[in-house]
């Protein structure tokens, strides 16, 4: 099937007792048995739920993977893959990337002694360079949060496996629609499904989707027994985002490609990071990769100061100023105070990400009125 069937009716199937198109959300946290264990198949509700069953089994589909697993969140999504390591263990990651995910890292999981070793991933030879016995969890972002770089995931895939490591992709940023790490050569792919799978800023959650019935199994272990699971109501509304993935993602990459070329024009903006740029240094690899280049742009202006970066942010009407991103409606934020204000300073510096950067998620509104709504903030 082709994406747009597939993401129409991936994991749809009429009700048995009703014949409803649409998956109940099954308001219910245990089932009845008939006797002790002969049941039809669901014991209690964070082990299995009909809702989530229906979901899990679209988010395979849509991924181009056999099982999928949903999780409260994107970082509970992302905290299961690092339950799958012991202490001693060590994972190689981008240095640019969702302050979340880096705050998770260093700040839950490095004290039970799991080692975490940034490199620019950018240059897959970084990761050769570190990669060691130890290594058995590779972490990629590509495009990456704020900064748009772009890792080549077939590349990082071969290393990733000679290693005898596994590769998990954070595809939140491209989605489904524009890139498919496991026919990469990933083993895991993560979402953020808050973002675009949901598509309207309404939900909160995580998605992992794999090949390996064994890695599927460890990883359902870990989210039952740990219990980041997402609830009925937020599984359907899931389930309705992904329906429409295809069309709202069309759009992004239209307005955003208005926008990122507009930006760049403007006297007053210094550089915009935006991959689908033919000087864009990962822009051979998202067009080997990706279908388009999406609708994250992130841009400096070229008076660097605070105060102009923080009237800039305040003075948008269209764009809200919100963290989050990949809803229909258009984001401004500020990594530095907002979704990066977990990494130090020194280390955002360090890796590129400035105290004036401003981060857009353009939404699917008119472009015009978007250009205009800049237009007048950036004056
Ligand atoms: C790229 C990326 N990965 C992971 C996450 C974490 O997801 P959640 O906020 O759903 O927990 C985010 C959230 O912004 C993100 O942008």
């Amino acid at each position: 099937m082709k994406p747009a069937t597939k993401y129409i009716h991936a994991g749809a199937h009429p009700d048995p007792s009703t014949g409803a198109i649409m998956t109940p959300i099954f308001q219910t946290s245990t089932y009845v048995q008939e006797a002790p264990g002969k049941n039809k198949g669901f014991e209690y509700a964070r082990s299995q739920n009909p809702t989530r069953t229906a979901l899990e089994e679209a988010l395979g589909i849509i991924e181009n993977g056999r099982f999928g697993l949903a999780f409260s969140s994107g970082v509970a999504a992302t905290d299961a893959v690092v339950k799958l390591l012991e202490p001693g263990d060590e994972v190689i990651a981008a240095s640019d990337m969702y302050g979340g995910t880096y705050r998770l890292f260093t700040k839950i999981f490095e004290k039970f002694g799991i080692r975490f070793i940034y490199t620019d991933t950018t240059d897959a030879n970084n990761i050769t360079k570190v990669v060691s016995k130890k290594t058995k969890l590779v972490w990629l972002e590509t495009p990456t949060n704020p900064l748009m770089n772009i890792t080549d995931i077939a590349r990082v895939a071969t290393i990733s496996k000679e290693a005898g490591a596994w590769l998990c992709v954070d595809n939140t940023f491209a989605t489904p629609y524009l890139q498919n790490p496991l026919d990469l050569g990933a083993d895991i792919v993560m979402h953020s499904s808050t973002k675009y799978l949901g598509g309207h800023s309404d939900v909160i959650q995580g998605a992992l989707v794999m090949n390996d019935a064994g890695l599927r199994e460890k990883l359902y272990f870990i989210q039952k027994s740990c219990g980041a699971v997402p609830g009925p109501m937020d599984c359907f509304l899931m389930l309705r985002g992904i329906k429409t993935l295809h069309v709202r993602m069309k759009q992004h990459c239209e307005n955003g490609k208005v926008i990122a070329e507009w930006l760049r024009q403007h006297p007053k903006v210094a550089k915009v990071y935006w991959p689908g740029f033919t000087d864009h240094p990962g822009h051979a690899t998202a067009k080997k990769q990706m279908k388009d280049f999406g609708g994250m742009i992130s841009f400096e202006l070229a008076n660097d100061s605070p105060d102009e970066t923080m009237r800039v942010l305040s003075s948008t009407k269209l764009f809200a100023l919100a963290e989050s991103l990949g809803g229909v409606e258009s984001l401004i934020n500020h990594p530095a105070s907002m979704t990066h204000a977990s990494i130090p300073k020194e280390e955002r510096i360090k890796n590129g990400l400035k105290d004036s950067l401003i981060r857009l998620s353009v939404g699917i509104e008119d472009a015009d009125d978007l250009v205009a709504d800049l237009d007048k903030a950036i004056g």
